[in-house]
């Protein structure tokens, strides 16, 4: 069998600072894999005029997964061809509808959230939100003079299909975790929700053992500050899982800390995926060499256990994180005052110390 290709997309911003640290990683404990390197957003428009090049394309349809790092430059904001599109059309090509962002708080990185450390130690819960509908993809979709009023719509669309199949990996994934599965709508106002919640409880006829609540979304958005320990996998749909995502990650002392993964079919032999930091960008702080690199390892520890079936790795670079962290490695964006920063490959160096004595 030919090596498993990984294609990596680094992006604009901080992606490739911290997709060259996630891919040491990966590379460590897999020298087996192939990987090729492909533009994509902004550094894509620069050198070829579009944020998704047919290269970059080529390049996906031969690989297993794609590790990303991130899009968007603030000089093509409001411009009509943006780096975000790329991520869009990617997932919507891809049909990567499951999307899982794992939230857990480090030992030792308590006192970096903002929440109080008794409300998030130990805290472990899953965020898994629908990828390729609802508001951003629904159509008509465009800026229109109605009655010569200048009138921007977007449509929110759900079809029953694409909630059933969402709804099926909550149960699923809340089976392997403690069994917990809260679906997060607005039925009380929109229609898609009343759909949403139907359908959701139908799915939950298949799995008894799977413990089932609702909240709406702005009663969601409050719990998860007062009281973030009681979900165990978070279901909802595009548009609010991008937005409780962000706040989610907070309560882990810094958006730099999330990864995720978006899943699909199979493809070449393996469940297609793309693996990214939650993070963005980050223009602010690119090109320093101190962002912090622990989303985008994680994502290549997701892109181990979804898109290679390879549990073992993807443990072992769990581990290696959680190991650094407890050996007082951090970023700054972590650091307690007083505490010694590290930069973005200083502190990918301590995980690789790690990995390499563990194994
Ligand atoms: C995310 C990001 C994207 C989204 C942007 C960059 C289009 O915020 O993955 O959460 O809104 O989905
Ligand atoms: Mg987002």
């Amino acid at each position: 069998m030919s090596k498993s290709l990984i294609a990596v997309l680094p992006g604009d911003g901080i992606g490739p600072e911290i997709i060259s640290a996630a891919l040491s990683v990966l590379l460590k404990v897999r020298p087996d894999l192939a990987h090729e390197t492909a533009l994509v957003g902004g550094a894509a428009i620069d050198a070829t005029g579009t944020p998704y090049p047919p290269e970059t394309q080529a390049l996906l349809r031969r690989s297993v997964a794609v590790l990303f790092g991130a899009v968007g430059v603030p000089k093509y904001d409001g411009k009509p061809v943006r780096p975000e599109q790329a991520l869009l059309a990617i997932r919507k090509e891809f049909d990567l509808f499951a999307n899982v962002r794992p939230v857990a708080v480090f030992a030792g990185l308590e006192g970096a959230s903002s929440l109080r450390p008794e409300l998030i130690t130990g805290l472990d819960f899953v965020v898994l939100r629908e990828l390729t509908s609802g508001l951003y993809f629904g159509e008509p979709k465009h800026t229109i003079f109605e009655q010569g009023v200048e009138t921007a719509i977007d449509t929110l669309v759900y079809r029953a299909p694409e909630i059933e199949r969402i709804a099926r990996c909550g149960f699923e994934l809340a089976r392997r975790r403690r069994g917990r599965l809260t679906s997060v709508d607005k039925q009380n106002v929109l229609e898609s929700g009343r759909l949403w919640r139907r359908i959701v409880n139908e799915v939950a006829r298949e799995f008894p053992d799977v413990q089932l609540d609702h909240l709406l979304v702005d009663n969601a958005a409050m719990q998860l500050v007062k009281d973030p320990r009681r979900f165990d996998v978070l279901l909802t749909e595009n548009t609010f899982g991008d937005i409780l995502s962000d706040e989610a990650a907070m309560l882990t002392g810094s958006i730099g800390n999330l990864p995720s993964a978006s899943l699909g079919a199979t493809q070449n032999g393996a469940t297609f995926g793309m693996y990214e930091p939650i993070s963005g960008s980050a223009p602010d702080i690119a090109g320093r060499g101190i962002a912090n690199p622990i989303a985008a390892i994680l994502s290549a520890a997701l892109l181990c256990r979804y898109s290679l079936d390879d549990e073992a790795s993807a443990q072992r670079i769990e581990a290696a994180v959680a190991a650094a962290l407890a050996g007082g490695a951090r970023t700054a964006d972590i650091a307690m005052p007083g505490e010694p920063v590290l930069t973005t490959d200083g502190f990918t160096a301590r995980v690789l110390e790690k990995v390499a004595s563990a194994g």
